[in-house]
């Protein structure tokens, strides 16, 4: 295998890069802007002549596509940066591709909020897509456009549906994040007051550690079928409220909620909790860090920011 992360230098990325140079498997990313690591190249997304150029440059075996905006929120008020970053970016990237070789294995990287409100405990990948924010319907719209490349022009592309995704170095504007973060301000003392801003708690999320997420799609790129969609989830829901209480009893000080009504969106799934029969059958995956222990590391990373 010889692979090409494009948006390396995000969330995921980075994980997926350390995982896959530990399976001494070549790795080249890609990021909007220059960066000093040698083996990251500048590539945007939004000119297909410029993916072109760089696939013929780097020939890879196959692209991990995490280039994007993940970050649901903000998919409400930055509806056509998201429509560009997720889906006008997959077709460029899809077009290109689709000049270059055909054989080159891409991963689209989707989620679960493809599937938007749903009434089953447990969704599969045939679920219909309902999505219910401007995220949700950019990520469905990859969902869609990955099948289409893979059954009109035979691209060997497989779509990913992960679920929420955790871990230290997951930016802020993210739950366990926002959470654990304020936390960690209040325990340094770097804040004085003992107040912690919170959203919506009753949803519940199906919650799976970032170093997990990357171990599948490394499989998925080695187990999958083309033309097939893989969720990647752990298969249990936890209710935010827990996460929170979880969090709490990390803090030496007692904290004070407050309930930020700029938090909510304007409309949200209530329940999302993943079936992943599918991807446990094909391979040998299956989630392996338990939910306290990424809410402990992750704390520990936002205490050891404001510790130094
Ligand atoms: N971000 C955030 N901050 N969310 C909060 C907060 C807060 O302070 N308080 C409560 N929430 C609630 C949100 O309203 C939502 O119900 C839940 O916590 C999770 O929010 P996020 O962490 O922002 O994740 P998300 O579910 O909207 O989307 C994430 O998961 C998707 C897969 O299911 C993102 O990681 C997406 O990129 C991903 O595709």
């Amino acid at each position: 295998m010889k692979a090409l992360i494009t948006g390396i230098s995000g969330f995921v990325g980075q994980y997926l890069e350390q995982l896959l140079t530990l399976h001494s498997i070549p790795v080249i990313g890609t990021t909007r802007i220059k960066r000093k690591e040698k083996n990251w190249l500048p590539l945007d997304l939004l000119s297909e002549e410029q993916i072109v150029l760089l696939l013929k440059m780097v020939n890879p075996s196959h692209i991990f596509h995490l280039a994007g905006i993940s970050n649901v929120k903000y998919s409400w008020s930055g509806r056509k940066d998201v429509m560009e970053a997720n889906t006008i970016a997959t077709i460029n990237l899809l077009e290109a591709v689709k000049k270059v070789n055909k054989r080159i294995r891409v991963i689209t990287i989707g989620s679960s909020e493809e599937y938007g409100r749903v009434v089953k405990s447990k969704v599969s990948e045939n679920e219909p897509l309902n999505p219910i924010s401007p995220y949700g319907i950019s990520k469905a719209a990859v969902s869609m456009l990955s099948q289409l490349y893979y059954m009109a022009d035979n691209l060997n592309v497989i779509h990913v549906r992960p679920f929420n995704h955790i871990g230290p170095g997951q930016r802020l504007g993210f739950v366990t994040s926002d959470f654990a973060n304020q936390i960690a301000l209040i325990n340094t003392a770097v804040l004085q007051s003992q107040k912690i801003n919170i959203g919506n708690l009753d949803a519940i999320r199906d919650f799976t550690d970032v170093r997990d997420i990357a171990a599948a799609y490394y499989d998925i790129a080695v187990c999958g079928n083309a033309g097939e969609i893989y969720n990647v989830c752990s298969g249990k829901g936890t209710k935010i409220e827990e996460v929170l209480e979880i969090f709490l009893s990390f803090s030496k000080i007692p904290i004070e909620i407050n309930k930020d009504k700029s938090k909510l969106r304007p409309s949200e799934i209530p329940v999302m909790i993943g079936n992943n029969e599918k991807l446990i059958s094909k391979s040998n995956w299956k989630p392996k860090i338990a939910l306290e222990k990424s809410l402990h590391d992750i704390y520990q990373y936002w205490l050891s920011k404001y510790l130094l």
